[in-house]
């Protein structure tokens, strides 16, 4: 069921100069959240910023979520203002979330960026499926969030495009190296673009079922503004485009066309 609702924020917490993590009161009608499906989140007073911003579901815990939101722009600025105390309207769980219904037991998640933050949630649901599960998280210059992805795997490995000699580089070249002596079963993964298309190329390469959580812009995050309309494999030789809000946000790699 989907509904507007008024939720309080219980915590705010300012991760770096951009990021922070908001956590949320849960709204009591939402028993199941998939990892992977977002909230869309009313950001100002009245009806200035207009348009909603869609955030993803970062950890579901028993009477709240967390959220970490990024400011990039006049919405997620007025979200990041918020206090603790102060009611934000949401909209959701909205979209599908990633496909749980796996064969096999080794996967490898693959985030980047603010894309590591809906990762998570889907770490704690496949450890309680007793995978085996090996993070890599790539980030710019200054990792988050790394310690709670411990909480759920021993094996989490992160990159820096500005590192030292240790782990610089990108988080794709890493799992280019890992995948020559581990086989995987699935990758998961969320990033800006490049890495998304990087890592479903790697998958078709490696014979390796990949499934991508795609963070486009989104407006109406129901369906009904066509803003966010990705391209998708139809059958062997078409294609279409689809809405990441209603149709994804979450595609197996090889229906996605960059
Ligand atoms: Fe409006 Fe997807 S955001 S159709």
């Amino acid at each position: 069921m989907k509904r507007d609702l008024l939720c309080k924020v219980i915590e705010k917490v300012k991760i770096n100069e951009n990021i922070y993590k908001l956590t949320i009161e849960k709204p009591n009608y939402n028993k199941n959240i998939k990892a992977g499906q977002f909230f869309n989140f009313k950001c100002g007073e009245g009806d200035y910023p207009l348009l909603r911003r869609p955030i993803s579901v970062a950890l579901v815990k028993k009477d709240s979520i967390d959220f970490y939101i990024n400011k990039v722009g006049k919405g997620t600025n007025a979200l990041c203002e918020k206090k603790e105390g102060d009611y934000i309207d949401i909209l959701g769980p909205l979209g599908n979330g990633f496909d749980l219904d796996i064969k096999g037991k080794n996967i490898v998640i693959i985030g980047g960026g603010i894309g590591v933050a809906p990762l998570l949630e889907l770490t704690k649901q496949l450890s309680d499926m007793h995978v085996n599960i090996d993070v890599m998280l790539g980030f710019k210059k200054e990792a988050f969030i790394v310690d709670e992805f411990k909480k759920y795997t021993g094996s989490v490995s992160i990159t820096l495009e500005n590192g030292s000699e240790v782990n610089k580089g990108y988080v794709t070249d890493l799992l280019k190296e890992r995948i020559k002596s581990k086989k995987y079963d699935y990758i998961f993964t969320c990033g800006p673009k490049p890495m998304l298309k990087e890592v479903k190329r790697i998958g078709e390469e490696e014979n390796i079922k990949t499934q991508l959580l795609m963070e486009e812009r989104m407006a109406c995050g129901i369906g009904a503004c066509l803003v966010c309309t990705c391209k998708v494999k139809r059958g062997k030789d078409d294609w279409n485009y689809v809405r990441t809000c209603k149709e994804g946000p979450v595609f197996y790699g090889d229906e996605v066309i960059f």
